[in-house]
């Protein structure tokens, strides 16, 4: 038995936008391949970005090393009693500047379609993840010695969906409720709200 979160859309969207979810369940006898991790990795790479700057970075860590569990003791308590059974963590960071110092400004963007590629591919690759922007982000930075031009955006767990993972209240209640989004009108504006009327 499987949780099923079904997008509901006006119209059909492909299955691995309107399948994936963000569960915290994790099976913690799952171990994520070597070529599926480099997948997910290869689909984030070839997202677009501003000026093709690339800002993206990753670190990943694989549960039953010293890294992993040092990342999971700095996420925040809430999201390490699950994250924990996750196969892989990678953290996910963005460089601020170019090599002249000039400030990327579409990085934090960019960095965010890179990972938009990236659950989608691990999706396809049948894996299941869930973003974590809830972490100790000094924290991170020093431990991965990225310095003040790459910022830690969010960890991504990723692994093998466990319906029977245990998981306490309030997650427990969380896992099973609906997906719910704004609906479509509230987020595509009438163009005569919002073109300036000209006299
Ligand atoms: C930038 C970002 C930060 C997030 N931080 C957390 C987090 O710290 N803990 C958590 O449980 N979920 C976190 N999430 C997951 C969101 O809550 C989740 O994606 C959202 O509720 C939509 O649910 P869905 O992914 O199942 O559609 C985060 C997602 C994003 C994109």
């Amino acid at each position: 038995m499987t949780i099923r979160k079904t997008a509901t859309t006006r119209v059909p969207v492909h299955p691995l936008l309107a399948e994936r979810w963000s569960p915290r369940g994790f099976d913690i006898q799952h171990e994520v391949g070597a070529d599926q991790l480099t997948a997910l990795l290869e689909a984030a790479r070839w997202a677009p970005s501003a000026n093709n700057s690339q800002p993206w970075r990753f670190v990943v860590t694989h549960r039953g090393t010293a890294e992993f569990d040092h990342l999971t003791d700095l996420l925040a308590p809430g999201n390490r009693v699950w994250a924990a059974n996750a196969g892989a963590l990678i953290l996910v960071a963005a460089q601020l500047v170019d090599d002249n110092g000039q400030p990327l400004r579409f990085a934090l963007y960019d960095t965010g379609q890179a990972v938009a590629h990236l659950i989608t591919q691990a999706q396809a690759e049948g894996l299941a993840t869930h973003q974590m922007g809830g972490f100790d982000t000094a924290g991170v930075s020093d431990f991965m010695g990225l310095g003040t031009d790459v910022t830690p955006v969010v960890v991504v767990a990723v692994g093998q969906f466990d319906d029977a993972a245990e998981l306490a209240e309030p997650l427990a209640t969380r896992e099973r409720a609906p997906r719910s989004r704004r609906p479509l009108d509230d987020l595509v504006l009438p163009l005569d709200a919002s073109v300036r009327q000209v006299a």
